[in-house]
């Protein structure tokens, strides 16, 4: 929620500059009032452990109710319920002295109770409006069982398939990231984050966390200074200056400095030249991981190099209650550093209402506003709009309906698997499974289902490792009977639920355990394969990419996963969806990314000694920006309003599209652009604009870009500039198939 939102006129714009005095004038009569130990109370979040999401903390919970009591605890995670977050609340009103209402918070990722897809599948839909909407459900959701501040959205680009948190983001694009964090901050916002329909978002998680070295989670970043302020901030950018009313800072290090010690991110960058006024909470004990790390000898230490760094809040370290007292007594730190972190902690609060009504989450009531049946339906709608139709020969797909089809993998019944990692409040097993997707569609052919083989077994959980079934083969052949006599076969394959998410990193991004040869024993029998994928991250499936005629990537996709995907593959719905990452052919060429710097030496195919690897094809198996549909798109050629474009002007580029199909489709028609010669290395093309158009069949429409110079800014070293020269604008419908033409930037 940015306070400019929707301004147009004088008497708008002072009556919010009035607010914001009035919410200043607030703060400061409240800060004036606390003593030391008070703010540093403020500065402490505690785990309910309700709901534990990482190592706990040794304090029991008679202790923590004990410094709750004493207005010790300025915010706590995984309180769920509004009985326990009223509870709590009230532990901390009627006993302690400022009566500073606390906040809580929880990762309410991709929904709450109803489970939305993953957020790299959400992606995948490229709109907008919908992932808006679906946040706003979650909010609500959320709201209604007293929680009002979700850990959201993750914001870190990820060009790596290997790191398991790719789930969790919107992929490998700045642009495309940016969008979707801020469609995201405003459904969990609102207008008004005093509304208590409403929740806090973080923007998170700042920063680098998405680009730690061999994709291997909580590992260091080596990132240098011109790929941190081009690849990775601009997100980071556009939710500050969307409002987020949180950040939270990242566990990884950048060039040998941890995130969450970092004064050059969280001090120079974020509250200097963004002038961002909301607080930074630490990654869960981040500040404590100071020390592993080995910039901290102890906790004291920690807290001394976190708060001066600019992390405002410590999640469950425990270092900025027992070192901060000490450090600002002997005149180590000064207290005006504090200050400025509750300060910050208290602006977001009263932005919250908080102090006007410490219960306002605590209505019983909203719950009964809530309609699942139409959350349900909205869950649907994304869900199938998240799936991308990756391959489609002999038109396999859109089913006639009335087949005798196999349905074949140890996906096709799963319930669970859909609902994907961070599921909140998601039951377990809650989700409809492909199988119930058919059996709740009019299909009215024949339908037979074998599991095949088992993927994941044995405790399946946030915090256990996952067991991947790699001996059984005892259902293979029962598979392989069915499939011989089947007109189609579906073939249900991917990701466990558990294999992507913190800490589930993979080396080998190939279908696990005895997927593969599943896919070859039933393909040696029946070649008419639909290959429907639930996963959540890019998987390496070259061999189904050569062999399998139909792909489906349908990813985690929540809820109503299996009816949405029956939408699709009975033609309900013609797929939409557009890769928001690249899929590589191995995972050895990880990390791939479609926006990355030309080498001296890009091509030269004759020889050996070009950039290449010598025993894989060169780029990705699916480019970012890719997905077909059920109708086909032509492009005409692209115009341009001028050939020049002036600093302060603009100028327009054009490309008429096409439906040259039978049925109505979506397409999503992607602007890329390029500097030709630039004082550094720039990519060999970068998202600078997209467009989701729906058109009839034979149905043509015009597509503008506007091009200013803004858009061509890149951070040289020091500054950001839009060098004058040639540049490429590029249109298409994905990143390796475009049209370009030149303009020139005087
Ligand atoms: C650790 C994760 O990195 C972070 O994303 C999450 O919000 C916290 N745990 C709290 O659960």
């Amino acid at each position: 929620m940015s306070a400019f939102v929707g301004v147009t006129s004088f008497a708008q714009i002072s009556e919010i500059k009035s607010s914001v005095d009035r919410v200043e004038g607030k703060v400061d009569s409240v800060l004036q009032k606390m003593t030391l130990e008070e703010k540093i109370g403020q500065m402490v979040q505690y785990n309910g452990s309700w709901d534990l999401t990482g190592p706990a903390s040794d304090k029991g919970n008679k202790e923590k109710e004990e410094r709750i009591k004493k207005g010790m605890v300025g915010s706590m995670l995984n309180v769920l319920s509004v009985e326990a977050t009223e509870q709590a609340q009230r532990l901390n009103m009627e006993n302690s002295r400022m009566k500073i209402p606390m906040m809580f918070g929880y990762d309410v990722i991709h929904g709450y109770k109803t489970i939305f897809p993953v957020p790299l599948a959400e992606t995948s839909s490229w709109d907008l409006e919908a992932m808006e909407e679906s946040a706003r459900i979650a909010a609500l959701e959320s709201a209604a069982d007293g929680v009002n501040w979700t850990f959201s959205p993750m914001i870190d680009v990820s060009r790596d398939a290997r790191w398991g948190r790719i789930m969790e983001g919107s992929g490998e694009d700045p642009f495309l990231t940016s969008k979707v964090g801020e469609a995201k901050i405003r459904g969990y916002q609102g207008e008004d984050l005093s509304d208590p329909k409403t929740i806090a978002a973080t923007a998170k998680h700042f920063a680098g966390y998405g680009f730690v070295e061999g994709g291997k989670d909580y590992n260091s970043g080596n990132i240098g200074i011109r790929e941190l302020h081009n690849f990775i901030l601009p997100p980071f950018k556009a939710a500050a200056k969307a409002g987020a009313a949180t950040f939270m800072n990242s566990f990884n290090t950048i060039d040998g400095i941890p995130a969450t010690a970092s004064e050059y991110l969280q001090r120079d960058i974020l509250k200097g030249d963004w002038n961002w006024d909301g607080f930074v909470v630490s990654d869960w004990g981040s500040i404590a991981e100071l020390i592993p790390h080995g910039i901290a000898k102890d906790k004291t230490d920690a807290a001394r190099i976190a708060v001066k760094a600019g992390s405002d809040m410590d999640m469950e370290g425990g270092t900025y209650e027992s070192g901060l007292k000490s450090l600002v007594e002997n005149g180590t730190i000064n207290e005006s550093l504090l200050d400025d972190a509750v300060r910050r902690i208290l602006r977001v609060k009263f932005k919250m209402g908080l102090f006007d009504d410490p219960y306002r989450y605590s209505d019983a009531g909203l719950a009964s506003e809530i309609s699942t049946e139409d959350h349900l339906k909205t869950a649907r709608d994304i869900a199938r709009k998240s799936i991308v139709l990756l391959k489609n020969e002999q038109q396999l797909l859109p089913l006639k309906g009335d087949e005798n089809i196999a349905i074949i993998g140890p996906l096709a019944d799963d319930k669970d698997t859909p609902i994907g990692n961070w599921r909140a409040q998601g039951e377990k097993n809650s989700a409809v499974s492909v199988i119930e997707g058919f059996k709740n569609s009019d299909f009215s052919g024949t339908m037979r289902f074998e599991k095949g083989v088992t993927l994941g077994k044995g405790e399946r959980s946030f915090l256990m490792p996952l067991e991947i079934e790699k001996e059984d083969r005892s259902g293979i052949s029962a598979a392989v009977e069915i499939a011989k006599n089947a007109d189609k076969v579906i073939l249900v394959l991917g990701e466990d639920a558990f294999q992507t998410g913190e800490g589930r990193s993979q080396a080998d991004v190939s279908l696990a355990g005895l997927q593969k040869e599943l896919m070859e024993k039933v393909f040696e029998v029946n070649k008419n394969i639909i290959l429907v994928l639930i996963n959540g991250r890019p998987i390496e499936i070259n061999w189904a990419a050569e062999n399998i005629p139909a792909i489906v990537e349908a990813w985690q996709l929540g809820s109503e996963s299996g009816n949405a995907i029956a939408d699709v593959l009975l033609g309900k719905y013609n797929p939409s969806g557009k890769l928001p990452v690249s899929f590589p052919r191995n995972s050895g060429q990880e990390p791939l990314y479609y926006n990355h710097l030309n080498t001296g030496r890009p091509s030269n195919p004759q020889h050996v000694t070009y950039s290449h690897y010598t025993d894989v094809e060169d780029g990705p198996l699916y480019p970012f920006g890719f997905g077909l549909s059920y109708t086909s798109f032509e492009y005409g050629k692209p115009g341009i309003s001028s050939a020049n474009l002036t600093e302060d002007g603009t100028l327009t580029v054009k490309v008429s599209v096409t439906n040259t199909g039978a049925v109505k489709g979506k397409e999503v028609v992607q602007l890329y652009v390029k500097d030709l010669v630039a004082k550094i290395a720039r990519p060999i093309k970068e998202l600078k604009g997209f467009e989701l158009v729906e058109l009839e069949a034979g149905e043509s429409k015009e597509i503008s870009f506007e091009i200013s110079s803004e858009m061509l800014q890149f951070y040289d070293g020091e500054n950001w500039i839009a060098e004058p020269g040639e540049f490429e604008a590029m249109v298409g419908t994905n990143s390796a198939e475009v049209q370009s033409i030149k303009f020139e930037l005087k």
